[in-house]
């Protein structure tokens, strides 16, 4: 039987989010709050003890920030705030099913539903599209089923999470999303210090055009730039423009650019020049 009552603790980012998107998938959502304030009107909005709420769904949410996870678990625990045909599913990308241990006498089956989505904005117009996203899943059978259906119905990919993997998932995940933001504003800081001031979202620009191009080629066809091409100058002058913590970065993700390189082909001593430059180079030796 399909599960159609979701129950929500955390009315946050991805609380008010995630629900919306459920609602919109035909499921009944309650968000439960800590204080009142105004949700999508599709949500409802409980606030004050959780039993009532937490003992009438069908599978049970934890939105919480991923810190107070096994509290929440413990609380409901506690206050014998879940059953044993109910499925409970926390969404932290590092935390495995394991958080939710304490809530193992009730039964419930435990698990985990991380999507790969970042919703910056709660309530957000774009913060209900999930489809096409990825959902990172792992637990006991019954949850993982229960989750793998909640996915089907929003039109997400579900992939399985093998156990003990979610750290470095979710370190790669931070990597592609939160930290594709912070290049932005690294390369903007960049420029600002080299004297330009009008800049006008033009490395928003050029990430939109790369991430376009990955959309239909594999990520060692969509690398271009200097690596790709074999200009060791040309690397070695960026280097010299760099402010040494720059630079970390710079030679960090230049190396990882060149085994793709050379896995595509580049050849052994052009290789040879750009890894000598990226792990010893300033730019001063260029020639
Ligand atoms: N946002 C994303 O892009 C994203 C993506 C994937 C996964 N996630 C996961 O989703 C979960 C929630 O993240 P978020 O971004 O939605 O965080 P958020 O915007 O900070 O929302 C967290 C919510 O949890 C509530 N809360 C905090 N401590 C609580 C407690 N002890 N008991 C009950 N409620 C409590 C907060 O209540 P108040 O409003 O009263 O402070 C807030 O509404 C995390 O596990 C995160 O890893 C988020």
């Amino acid at each position: 039987m399909a599960a159609d009552r979701i129950t929500i603790i955390g009315s946050g980012r991805m609380g008010q989010g995630l629900g919306r998107a459920l609602a919109g998938a035909g499921y009944g959502v309650t968000l439960v709050g800590r204080r009142q304030r105004t949700v999508p009107s599709q949500l409802l909005l409980h606030v004050g003890d959780w039993p009532p709420v937490t003992r009438s769904c069908d599978v049970l949410l934890l939105a919480t920030p991923d810190d107070v996870v096994e509290a929440v678990a413990r609380r409901l625990t506690d206050e014998n705030g879940v059953g044993s045909d109910q499925v409970v599913l926390h969404l932290s990308g590092l935390l495995d099913h394991r958080a939710l241990d304490s809530l193992r006498p009730s039964g419930a089956a435990l698990g985990s539903f991380h999507p790969l989505k970042s919703v910056a904005e709660p309530g957000g117009a774009k913060a209900t599209d999930f489809a096409m996203a990825a959902v990172g899943i792992e637990g006991d059978d019954r949850a993982v089923a229960a989750a793998e259906t909640m996915a089907r119905r929003l039109e997400m990919i579900p992939i399985r999470l093998p156990p003990g993997s979610k750290p470095a998932y979710h370190a790669a995940a931070v990597l592609v999303s939160n930290y594709t933001v912070a290049l932005v504003h690294m390369a903007e800081r960049i420029v600002h210090e080299a004297g330009l001031r009008d800049e006008r979202g033009m490395f928003q620009r050029l990430l939109e055009g790369t991430v376009a191009n990955m959309a239909s080629m594999a990520p060692h066809e969509a690398l271009t730039g200097p690596i790709r091409r074999g200009d060791a100058h040309t690397v070695e002058a960026h280097l010299a423009s760099l402010s040494p913590g720059d630079q970390a970065v710079y030679r960090a993700l230049g190396l990882e650019a060149l085994r793709m390189a050379e896995a595509d082909g580049l050849s052994p001593d052009v290789a040879e020049r750009l890894q000598a430059a990226l792990t010893t180079g300033d730019g001063s030796s260029r020639s």
